[in-house]
């Protein structure tokens, strides 16, 4: 079995670092066109021939450096796939595509990487503002910006905002999303589920500070390190949506926890999760109340 502690981290991410700003290049000077189908399950899913392209680089790329590691990228993947304990790379070359159709520009590049399914690199990179985020398992995670391909100003250590107490959901800013799913008992989860955290407590809601649906989770979860944004939940997503942003956000103090009410630790391909930010005191206390609003259980096939 191999292990984490026989790999170079730091210099595999410096690695994941050059390849993201070289895949921005390829979507920041791309026109966003879908591909023949255009769409993969449904008319919300869709895929363009960037986010192809990106990925065959990506893939490319890792394979020449590390011809022995595996790779699983959205655009590849076949139904049945399964992440196994062996080194893989866990990528989505273009997180937030509806987005980059509407020329959104809340996209990234999320290449992440683990090793005995627990995600020990990340780097997340959006490149039309530039930032780039990223975290080594035991050595923290950084933000920084990128412009004309070289990092401008300091890279500052995460969370940007100290790691203030937890007081509550009422003074929280929670980021749900849509995803693609839009029927049957996963979708009432999630509409029962926000309708509650956003409501008045006189009627017996949470009355968060407000919800945001923004259309990355690997930029969602890159907030939530930050600690700019309080909260994640969503079920759905993918490994790869979540894998690099899961390093940043736990070398930031932050945890994913279950979005189902109940388990404390879940795997990078659960598919359903709750991201809370690092907080001197008030986590354990948010995700259980966090919890007590989810309305049902929400399923979803790894
Ligand atoms: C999607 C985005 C979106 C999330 C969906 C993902 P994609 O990834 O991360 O925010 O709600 O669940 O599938 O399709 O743009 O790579």
């Amino acid at each position: 079995m191999s292990s984490s502690s026989d790999i170079d981290l730091p210099l595999l991410r410096d690695r994941l670092v050059s390849i993201a700003l070289q895949a921005g290049v390829m979507i920041t000077s791309a026109t966003p066109t879908t591909t023949s189908s255009g769409t993969k399950k449904n008319t919300a899913d869709l895929v363009t021939e960037t986010d192809q392209a990106v990925e065959a680089y990506i893939s490319k790329e890792l394979k020449t450096l590390y011809p022995t590691f595996s790779f699983m990228g959205e655009e590849t993947y076949k139904p049945g796939m399964q992440l196994g304990p062996e080194p893989t790379f866990i990528v989505d070359p273009i997180d937030g595509t509806t987005n980059f159709v509407h020329r959104h520009p809340y996209i990234s590049i999320s290449l992440g990487f683990a090793v005995n399914r627990v995600p020990v690199v990340g780097v997340v990179y959006n490149p039309f503002t530039g930032k780039l985020y990223t975290g080594v398992k035991g050595r923290g995670s950084y933000v920084s910006t990128i412009r004309d391909g070289k990092t401008h100003g300091e890279e500052i250590r995460l969370p940007l905002k100290g790691s203030e107490a937890l007081t509550g959901l009422d003074s929280c800013i929670v980021i749900i999303e849509w995803g693609s799913d839009r029927s049957g008992s996963n979708w009432k989860v999630k509409c029962d589920t926000w309708a509650r955290l956003g409501q008045s407590k006189d009627e017996g809601g949470a009355m968060v500070h407000s919800a945001r649906a923004l259309g990355s989770a690997a930029l969602n979860m890159c907030a939530v390190a930050e600690g700019t944004l309080d909260v994640y939940w969503e079920g759905g997503c993918w490994a790869w949506d979540v894998c690099a942003g899961w390093v940043i956000l736990t070398e930031a103090g932050g945890i994913v926890v279950d979005g189902n009410p109940g388990s404390w630790e879940v795997d990078v391909d659960h598919r359903i999760y709750l991201a809370v930010r690092g907080a001197k005191e008030g986590q354990k206390e948010l995700v259980e109340e966090f919890w007590s609003y989810v309305e049902g259980e929400m399923v979803y096939p790894h």
